[in-house]
């Protein structure tokens, strides 16, 4: 076929080409079919990217799959939305400084000085891994310089996600500089977006937003370096056409998975498509690619659905537990960690009698925090000792050693704490190595937490990191977990160790890190260890394939958990969130407990010190947690009324086998008559089946009328619903929903 044949539609190819082309033109029909189409698909989505005459690569429909694809050629001629000057508005990569005039996805200096970019499809390769999973890879090269942009779509058929990346080579005679090197760039076409995005700050997290984008540019983005999402995460989703609902609604949800600065820009063109670019922050990064060298950039990691919020993060929650997080779809250990209940005041004898207090909660493990460490500049606050990492003689005289034992002798399990990558300045590790240190030199040193961050852009820095948890297992093989802290943001952000190649260490800090972890899992890949930032400072899908679970604040206030824990839950599983009772709020423990409960449980109390009572029902909340646990940590979500919108929350967790669901119910009001007045519509459930509801987790001595003697149908509790009666004197309710016999 020739170009005229495959861009005129066929009533015009019968004129000689220059007449049929006006004709074309005056017909309004200036939008060319593709010459060449990558339908890129799902089980329910697709992707296509269209090589248009000039070899450039577009993304010409975003949305349901379609029965046939070979009919997404036509979706561009469809619109009418104005003239795209450039052409490339809709570009799949787009480049700088040759006809683009919008945000750029990539921006180059090639080796001669020129600063234009122009990217042409070259090829397309479809690989298999398997019968769920198969990337389609697009090459694209400048017709001048050569330089390639390979761009890569992990398709998830079942889980309907894709994971984005692209790969930059450097084909030229010289140095490229990168000024942006983003790692996706999508078009999405709507009459409205909104999007919903989260910022906040230590004990604030998960903060939310919900706008209507206007036409111009939204940026998400840190620079903080570290812990870098506590002001904003990489995580945002974005409705089409209306704010989606749980249930309805067309919604992508998207996250960079990158432990570091990123930077999501959402340009509203000025056709009022979506044009969404994600990737590392280039801000102080631009980064110099020698002769022949590829950058690959971090995933952007998406889903798409037409039917709400809700399926949504199911898609999500799938994918992470099947392919990311580290035994997603394995079992988790409960414990009593002793922060909260002694910070750094303690010894052997104290620590002996809470891992008596562990087994007699009945948790898994016994988990030692900060504070054990350090002789010359004992850790006994945290203005000192970090980064000295050897059991701090006066506490630990018989050394971490002696906890195992201990630990084993009660039949529990032992955890310890770290924050490997910071030191204080009160440190031998400061005195011995400040060329480690992260700071400018002849600039006066701010701290975060009192303490600086290592330069883990040099190998050293990372043998030493690596070293701090090896050692320790080494010595202490028995150890069962680490909770991996990081307390502190960089500042006067300079290595000695990069010399002229300043502007790397963003990304090279994030790259040691991640050599580091992927050093410690192949020397010991099943030890499961959490990712903990003195709140949820860093959550992201390129951490947690080195992790099992997150910490998602230090706020463990009950009724601040609510909100906190159902925000993550948007994106991240159950089985992920690390949730502690704790004495922070006023409410009493059998509330604190249920919020808990809704993720991995664990406690941060002083054990000897609750009343016979609550301990009762802290023992007994352990083991009604043990038999629910299963459903939490591999169920899929449904959340049913919204904090935001209610006088409480409810959600619910549903097997795969749809004969187990756990519902939790929490008041958040505390206005008169506040409560759950009408049924909250179930979700998930098998219509033709019926089922047992029953209340579960009560404190000892109290009664409930939600006794499971009334069996329902699926259908009954999805449309009618069923009320867990949430009221001032149940301001917290656990139900169990199981198939009847
Ligand atoms: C911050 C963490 O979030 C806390 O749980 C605790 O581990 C402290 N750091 C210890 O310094």
């Amino acid at each position: 076929m020739t170009l005229r044949d495959k861009q005129l539609p066929a009533f015009f190819r019968k004129f000689t080409f220059p007449v049929a082309f006006i004709f074309y033109l005056i017909s309004g029909q200036v939008v060319a079919q593709p010459a060449t189409v990558i339908p890129i698909e799902s089980q329910q989505n697709a992707l296509a990217i269209g090589i248009d005459a000039e070899k450039r690569a577009g993304v010409i429909y975003f949305g349901a799959k379609l029965n046939n694809a070979s009919e997404y050629q036509h979706a561009p001629a469809m619109y009418r939305q104005g003239d795209d000057y450039s052409g490339i508005l809709h570009s799949a990569y787009t480049p700088s400084g040759s006809r683009n005039l919008v945000e750029p996805a990539i921006w180059v200096t090639h080796a001669d000085g020129n600063t234009s970019l122009d990217l042409q499809y070259v090829s397309h390769q479809v690989q298999k891994t398997d019968n769920n999973v198969s990337t389609t890879s697009i090459l694209l090269r400048d017709p001048v310089y050569g330089l390639e942009v390979t761009l890569y779509y992990k398709v998830y058929a079942q889980e309907n996600v894709i994971e984005q990346w692209s790969v930059i080579k450097n084909n030229e005679k010289g140095n490229v500089t990168l000024h942006k090197y983003a790692s996706a760039n999508l078009y999405l076409k709507a009459s409205e977006y909104y999007l919903k995005h989260y910022h906040g700050d230590w004990a604030k997290e998960m903060k939310t937003e919900e706008i209507r984008l206007t036409p111009g540019i939204k940026v998400l983005d840190t620079k903080l370096g570290t812990r870098a999402n506590l002001y904003q995460p990489p995580t945002f989703m974005v409705s089409l056409d209306k704010a989606a609902s749980e249930t309805e609604g067309r919604v992508l949800y998207g996250s960079v998975e990158w432990s570091g600065n990123f930077r999501i820009d959402l340009e509203v063109d000025p056709l009022n498509n979506l044009r969404v670019i994600a990737g590392i922050n280039p801000h102080a990064s631009t980064y110099t690619l020698a002769k022949g060298q590829e950058f690959t950039t971090p995933m952007f990691v998406y889903t798409y659905s037409e039917h709400g919020k809700g399926e949504a993060s199911r898609n999500m929650h799938r994918w992470a537990r099947k392919y990311k997080i580290m035994q997603g779809n394995g079992s988790r250990l409960t414990l009593l960690n002793n922060w909260e209940a002694t910070y750094f005041d303690f010894n052997e004898t104290k620590l002996a009698e809470l891992i008596k207090d562990t087994k007699k909660l009945g948790v898994d493990m016994f988990l030692l925090d900060d504070g054990w460490f350090a002789n010359k500049y004992p850790r006994n606050s945290d203005n000192a000792g970090l980064g000295d990492w050897q059991e701090n003689v006066k506490k630990l005289p018989h050394g971490i050693g002696y906890l195992v034992k201990e630990a084993q002798n009660n039949q529990v399990k032992f955890g310890i704490w770290v924050e490997p990558e910071m030191v204080n300045p009160k440190s031998e590790l400061y005195e011995k190595h400040p060329d480690w240190i992260i700071r400018q030199p002849g600039r006066s040193e701010h701290l975060y937490r009192n303490q600086l961050v290592l330069d883990l852009s040099n190998p050293k820095v990372q043998d030493f990191v690596f070293g701090v948890l090896d050692n320790i297992l080494t010595k202490n093989p028995g150890v069962a977990f680490f909770k991996w802290d990081c307390n502190a943001v960089i500042y006067n952000a300079y290595s000695s160790y990069l010399k002229d190649k300043q502007s790397h260490l963003y990304v090279e800090y994030v790259r040691g890190l991640y050599k580091v972890l992927q050093r410690f899992r192949a020397k010991y890949p099943e030890l499961p260890m959490m990712l903990c930032s003195g709140g949820g400072g860093r959550v992201d899908y390129g951490a947690l394939q080195y992790f099992t679970e997150f910490w998602l604040s230090d706020n463990t206030d009950p009724l601040e958990r609510i909100f906190i824990q159902w925000e993550y839950s948007y994106f991240f599983p159950a089985i992920s969130h690390d949730n502690h009772v704790t004495d922070w709020g006023k409410q009493p423990i059998k509330f604190r407990t249920d919020v808990a409960m809704m993720g991995k449980l664990g406690f941060d109390i002083v054990v000897s010190e609750l009343k016979a009572e609550d301990l009762k029902f802290c023992q007994d909340a352990v083991s009604t947690y043990k038999s629910i646990s299963d459903v939490v940590w591999h169920g899929d979500l449904y959340r049913l009324a919204n904090p935001r919108e209610n006088d409480f929350a409810s959600l619910m967790y549903v097997n795969e086998a749809k004969n187990r669901a756990v519902m939790f119910n929490y008041l958040v009001s505390n206005r008169y008559g506040a409560g759950s007045g009408s049924p909250v519509k179930l979700g998930g459930l098998e219509p033709a089946k019926k089922y047992q509801v029953k209340e579960i987790n009560l404190y000892p001595g109290t009664k409930t009328d939600i006794t499971g003697e009334t069996s329902y149908s699926g259908n009954y509790l999805m449309t009618v619903g069923y009320n867990p009666m949430v009221n001032a004197r149940r301001a917290s309710v656990i139900l169990e929903i199981t198939e009847a016999k």
